[in-house]
């Protein structure tokens, strides 16, 4: 059973069908009826949503299939009943499970138990559906990936800086990471994506320089500094990582042709300036466009692995 839980799930050459898939259901969003039945899809949310949910159910719709909402809270996963026993149960209702959640553990253990594939809606490490939807957005505006250079500045300790390390790997794009001290990736996530790089031509790299690491890149990215579960930090966050605001100063740097990336919610005047969000460059509009149509491609994949 395929599961989809972090972005090097995918080989680089299946990361490659799935964004080809992604573009082609963009083109024709309600040709494709692999969930016609329709199947179900149970999705699960442990933290809030906006575009997870609201693409997630559109696409699973536009899919042929019925999305179906299970409420965390209520649902009280390993709190209540195990993760074990409610992928057991989930898995007799539905032909795949999306869940956001906090630790990865815990979707890990719903993979082992359900019987049908997983999809990572977001974890504490890792969001790869955020980077198939990222993906094909740098892939429509910059017409390649292998070879581009991205930086992410922030948080790069986050599901995000993580993700964007093993997807952009995978690739083949070169990624430069740069987060205060303390807030970089841990060393095992950046080995793991260098060991994929080595196959695939890419790169990974981590330093505290956020000028260096924008200087002459391709694509610039970042998150908010204040992840969900760490609101506690918010204070002591907002002065660490003010250096590494994604201002227009720090914008120019990259190359003229930069695009700018944000997965949304954004704080202007926090993690990024308006003038670089809302400015010409910015393509944050179209990533959570695309959040339907990379997800789309991914629940085809794992339903038509599941029945091969
Ligand atoms: N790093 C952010 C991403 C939100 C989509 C968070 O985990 O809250």
């Amino acid at each position: 059973m395929r599961h989809f839980l972090a972005d090097d799930d995918l080989t680089p050459e299946e990361q490659a069908r799935v964004l080809d898939l992604a573009f082609e259901l963009k083109q024709a969003p309600y040709d494709a009826k692999p969930l016609a039945g329709p199947r179900t899809v149970a999705m699960i949310f442990d933290k809030q949503t906006l575009r997870t949910q609201a693409s997630f159910a559109a696409g699973i719709a536009e899919l042929g299939g019925y999305p179906m909402l299970v409420d965390g809270s209520l649902a009280g996963i390993g709190v209540r009943e195990s993760v074990a026993d409610v992928a057991r149960v989930l898995g007799r209702q539905a032909s795949v499970i999306v869940w956001r959640t906090y630790a990865q553990s815990r979707l890990e253990e719903m993979a082992e138990h359900a019987g049908v594939p997983v999809v990572n809606a977001l974890t504490d490490e890792f969001h790869p559906c955020q980077l198939l939807a990222d993906l094909l957005t740098v892939r429509e505006h910059k017409q390649q990936l292998a070879g581009l250079t991205v930086a992410f500045v922030g948080d790069g300790a986050s599901n995000m800086g993580n993700s964007w390390l093993l997807a952009g790997a995978t690739a083949g794009m070169h990624v430069r990471i740069a987060s205060p001290d303390g807030y970089l990736p841990e060393a095992a996530i950046v080995e793991r994506a260098a060991k994929i790089a080595a196959g695939t031509g890419g790169s990974a790299t981590t330093g505290t320089d956020a000028v260096a690491a924008v200087t002459g890149a391709d694509v610039v990215v970042t998150d908010t500094w204040i992840s969900m579960g760490k609101e506690e930090e918010a204070e002591a966050r907002a002065a660490v990582f003010a250096p590494f605001s994604l201002t227009t100063a720090l914008f120019e740097h990259a190359h003229p042709d930069a695009i700018a990336m944000h997965c949304l919610p954004a704080y202007r005047g926090k993690e990024i300036d308006a003038e670089v969000i809302d400015g010409p460059q910015s393509v944050v509009w179209d990533e959570a466009e695309n959040r339907r149509h990379a997800q789309k491609a991914i629940l085809t994949f794992l339903v038509e692995e599941a029945m091969s």
